[in-house]
Order: C-alpha cells, then structure tokens, then sequence
C-alpha cells in the first residue's frame, strides 16, 4: 500500500509527466480532488513504442480495465523504439515508487536484466512479447509457435497445390523469441509441400514504414512473389503499400494481431488489403485484472497466460468484430437461470498423493463457490474417462472438466461435446487433438519446464563431477502429458553434455508400486552402476527409495534421487536426506479452475492456457517448506 507522501507525490507526477514524456492515468487523474485519499497502488506500464496500432490497443484495454478501479493509479512510458530509453523509463517509474510494473518489450536482450533488476523489488508482469529466463511473476502472451504454424497451414489452403509458388516472410526484430518462435511454426507447417518455398525472410522490426522500404527495395529484384506472410499487421500493411508501389497485384498477404482500430488487421481484412489475420490478444485488461490479484496478495497467481489466437477471414470479419465488441459481453445460461452452475469433472483415477490432492482441491473449491460437482474416477482408464465425458453431455452440464489420462483419442468425444454446446477445460493435462477449439482452456502445469528444472539441477550438482554420470528414468503413465513433457525436457538439458547417459528409460504409472518394481528390476540390471533416478513423480521416487534401501545401498547418497511433485511425502524424504532435489507440481488448482469456470458462465473468453507458478526443493529448503504444505 503506498505511503501518504507518495500518494501526495503521485499529484504532482501528472505534471513532471508532460514535461518528460510520461503520461498517467487513472481515476485519481479524473478525481484529483480526493486523490491523495484513494490512491492505494501505482503501477507503471512500459512500452517500447506507440506506433504499432496492437501497442496502442494494449494501452487502450488497460484504461478501460483500470476505469474499473477506483484505487488505481498508472503511468505510462513510450521509448519511442529505442530500448536504451525503455531501460531509463523503468528506471524512472521505479523512482516515482510503483508498487507493480507491467512491461511490453522488443528487446529481451537488451531489456531482460532491467526487468531481472525490477522484479527483485516489485512485482512485474510481462505483456504480449516475452523475456528470457522466469525472472519476472506473470507472463501473458500468446502461443507464437501455434499462431505460427496456423499461419503456415492457411498459407497452404491458399496456394492450391501446383508449381513453384514463392512465399515471402517479413519478420519482426531479429533475436526476439516471439519472432524465433512465429517463424518456426511457420516453416514446421510448410514442411511437406514441396511446391512452396520460401523465397526471402526479411527483418522489418514490427514497423509499417520499414516493412514498405525493405520490402520495396527485395522486390526490385525479386517481383515474382505469391504470398506474404508478416509477423504483425502493420508490417503487412506495409507489405501491401509496396506491392502497390511496384504495381504488383494477385498476392496474398496474411498478418497477425487482428486488431479492431483503423489500419488495424480487423479492419484491413474487412478491407481487402489482408487475406487473412490470426489475432494475438493484448492481454491489456487481463494485465490489469492480474496485478490487482497481486497486489492484493492473492493466492494462486499463475506464472503464465496464454491467451487464444482466432483466425480472422472475410467470411468471418464481420461476425467476429460483433462478437467481440466490449457490450457483447453477456451472461451464459446458468447464471441466467439463477440457478447453481453444473460442472462434470471426470478424473483419471487415485495413482497418487497429488492425485488425490488435485481431486480434493477441486472438491472443496466447487463446494466452497457454490458449484454443484458431478465427480466420477475413470481409474487410469480412458475408455472410462470417455464414457464419463459422454455422460455428462448427456446430463447436459455447463461444463465439463477431464484430466486426460494420455493425450491422443479425444477428437471424437470433445467433437460430441462441441455439437452439444458443452464447453470443456483441461485440469492438469492437456490433449493433442486435430483441431484446439475441440477445448476451451487449459489449466496446469508446464511439465516440460519441469523436466528441464530437474536436469538443470542435476547438471550443476555435478558439474564438476568425473566420469560419465547413469541415469535411470523412470517414466509416468505412456502417452501421457506429464511423462512426455518430463522426458522431453530432461533430455534437452543432458544432451548438452555428453557425460549424462540415460542408462534405462523403464515405463511406469506413477504408482508407488510401479517405482518399487522398475526399480528393482534396475537395480538387478545395472547393480551400483546407477549414479542418479530421474523418477517422473514423487510416488515412484519413494518406491524407488525402497527398492534401493532393500539393495543395501543409500537412496541420496549412493544413488542420487530427483522428483517431481514435491508431495509431503517427498519432502519429508528429501529432508531426511534420501533425496537430493524435488520440482514442485502444484495439484491445488481447485481454485483456479472455479475462477475460470465463473468467468466463462459470466461470458468472458477464458486463456488458452493458465500455467501454474511452480517452485523447487533442495534438501535444505524441503526442510522449511514442510510446515506449511498443504498436500
Ligand atoms: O498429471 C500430473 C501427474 O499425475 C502428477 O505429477 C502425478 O503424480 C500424477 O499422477
């Protein structure tokens, strides 16, 4: 809460503002009477320029969010494209003493360690595009890596398939992991027509202005072109300018960000000027809504949003621009009816301690919202899980909720839930299906990330270590979310290093019993030559400890074990020495799960994804954390 001096100092900002190029904004700006009494936090926006129309859309959804609150104060920064000038910016707004920065950025080499810097003192969130590394509380953005690929498969419906058609990419600025990323999915997508090359890639730094001149310059060599694919709509309009200019017509442009203004992507659509836009949300308002949640204290603020990209045609310009108007925003049946929300939630079963604290966490947060719970167990079976969803169609519940059990198999059920007008969240595990709207969101963890927080530990503890290192892994259920994002994230750190070895990759289910066998069987196999278990969750960690005790070796000493979950259980065993690094996968996603379906029955659209803040546990700190965990 901000002091009385620096409320009263918040008056005078508004007029240091005009003379250095800030601007503020709030309700206290329109009430100065009573200002000094009601600021109660200051929270500073940083962008690194105002010329892109999303930029200025951002700002315009986080004025409208902060009309909302009559506690509120913001000021806003543009470095006018120089990221030099972004840094001092920060630096300035943590002079005026914000209580929370909300940061956009270009440049995430130049700008990370200020963001490192600031978010050592306050909270930061980071909007639209990203950092590098996890420095900071909150990121929302979106998939750049599936609006990539979207592109890349629209791209393909439009050049039919033929002879040598020539594509153009304009990127955004060179290094930034949103432009990598909008790229990579691009070319993934292309991969298998051979007929379609990409003819040039050129870097236009999200402008307009740069996009028209070094497109304009490429094509008085190269006018042979079929379609553009920009990484923003600014640059495309830019595109279309200098196509003009050399009196090239017939060439598809695609963009993205799908903005509603003028010469935004919506607009240009509608126009003719772009064949097509896939849009990426701001995540303005949702900045807002988080930074009060953070502010506030509350508990389980996610580590990052993600929010949907939606594709935008001429066929659905018009629809699409209704349905998103701000007044559009109306209650879903439910709360219309003044009647309790129904939710079906079908679990995968009672493999282990997180499970049966996932399924208590959701439990009690419907019990304590008012929500009526159907709740059936499919017992790590997916026919059942199956049948259950199908039931619950068919019970015709406001939503339904499932943690996958594994990831492929669910195109035709979600389909059947679609039809039915049956909204489905995934709670902990995600699904690969042929189309994403099949889902509405998911909420859980980024258990790839979990997989490199293990191997990051491993890497240097050991570092200095001689020799070659064994692993035994032992795998989570096949085909599932979790067991495939563990391994895959493992991997990638270990490969780094030729010394790590994975001596034995042994599938389980993340049963106890599971871990005590493989382990066993390890033990018989590879005798004391096993240095480290990389178990895919706490469950089979313990039965792995057991199994090596009755070895007569020393879990954590003589073997090195790492786990993910960090259960009580766990920890208490990593306290006690048998194990030497725990990642945390929070279950407790009760709460979140009953926030998203609130907001869905009162008509917002849900994130794509909500990724949990996560933690990791060392002997040391397993030993504090003890007494306050809760599963
Ligand atoms: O999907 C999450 C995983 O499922 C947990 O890590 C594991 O313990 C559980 O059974």
């Amino acid at each position: 809460m901000r002091s009385a001096i620096v409320k009263a100092a918040l008056l005078g900002i508004g007029l240091l503002a005009l003379l250095i190029g800030l601007y503020s904004y709030g309700t206290v700006g329109q009430r100065a009477k009573s200002a000094e009494d009601e600021v109660k936090y200051l929270i500073g926006v940083s962008q690194p320029n105002l010329v892109e129309p999303w930029r200025v859309m951002m700002n315009e959804e986080i004025k409208r969010e902060v009309e909302k609150h009559a506690d509120l104060r913001v000021i806003f920064t543009d470095a006018a494209n120089d990221s030099r000038q972004q840094a001092d910016d920060v630096r300035k707004l943590m002079g005026y003493g914000i209580d929370l920065l909300i940061i956009s950025l270009d440049d995430p080499v130049m700008l990370t360690p200020i963001v490192t810097d600031t978010f050592r003192n306050i909270p930061v969130i980071v909007l639209g595009r990203g950092v590098t590394g996890y420095d900071y509380t909150l990121y929302i953005g979106t998939d750049n890596r599936l609006i990539g690929s979207k592109a890349g498969e629209y791209a393909k419906q439009l050049l039919d398939n033929g002879s040598g058609k020539r594509i153009i990419e304009i990127k955004g600025l060179q290094g930034a992991p949103t432009v990598e990323e909008r790229s990579a999915g691009f070319h993934e997508a292309l991969a298998d027509r051979e007929d379609i090359r990409i003819a040039a890639s050129i870097y236009a730094d999200w402008q307009r202005d740069k996009s028209e001149d070094e497109l304009n310059e490429l094509l008085a060599d190269h006018a042979d072109v079929d379609l553009i694919f920009a990484h923003n709509d600014a640059m495309a309009l830019g595109a279309s300018k200098a196509l003009a200019h050399h009196r090239i017509s017939g060439v598809t442009i695609i963009g993205v960000d799908g903005v509603n203004s003028d010469n935004g992507g919506l607009q240009l659509v509608k126009n003719g000027v772009l064949t097509g836009t896939f849009t990426s949300p701001t995540g303005g308002g949702e900045a807002i809504q988080y930074a009060v949640d953070i502010l506030n204290e509350e508990k389980g603020i996610p580590k990052k949003v993600i929010l949907r990209s939606h594709q935008i045609t001429a066929d659905n310009a018009e629809s699409f621009e209704r349905k998103t108007a701000v007044s559009e925003v109306k209650p879903r049946r439910g709360i219309t009816d003044h009647r309790p929300i129904r939710i079906g939630f079908a679990q995968v079963g009672t493999e282990s301690g997180w499970r049966l604290a996932h399924t208590k966490s959701v439990i009690s947060a419907a019990k304590e919202e008012g929500i009526e719970l159907l709740f059936e167990d499919a017992d790590q079976q997916q026919e059942k899980q199956i049948e259950y969803i199908r039931k619950f169609i068919a019970e015709r519940v406001d939503i339904i909720v499932f943690s996958p059990v594994i990831k492929t198999g669910w195109d035709e059920v979600l389909r059947e839930a679609k039809e039915a007008g049956i909204p489905v969240i995934l709670s902990d595990r995600e699904v690969k299906v042929s189309d994403d709207s099949l889902w509405t969101a998911y909420i859980g963890s980024d258990f790839t990330e979990e997989g490199r927080r293990a191997a990051r530990w491993l890497v240097q503890e050991l570092a200095d270590a001689e020799g070659g290192v064994n692993i035994v892994e032992l795998q989570g259920t096949k085909d599932s979310g979790p067991m495939a994002g563990r391994k895959q994230g493992f991997e990638d750190i270990i490969a780094q290093d030729g010394k790590y070895r994975i001596v034995d990759s042994l599938q389980g289910d993340f049963t106890f019993i599971s871990g005590k066998e493989l382990m066993h069987e390890a033990l018989k196999k590879h005798g004391s030559n096993i240095h480290v278990v990389y178990a895919h969750n706490d469950d089979m960690a313990l039965g792995a400890i057991e199994a090596i005790e009755h070895a007569g070796l020393r879990p954590g000493k003589d073997i090195l074990v790492i786990s993910i979950d960090a259960t009580k259980a766990a920890l208490k065993a990593l306290a006690a020495g048998k194990m030497n690094f725990v990642v945390e996968c929070t279950p407790l996603l009760g709460p979140q799960l009953m926030k998203a379906v609130k907001d869905y029955m009162a008509g917002k659209e849900l994130p794509m994804k909500i990724i949990t803040s996560e933690g990791v546990f060392t002997q040391e700190t397993a030993k504090r954390e003890l007494a306050n965990r809760e599963y």
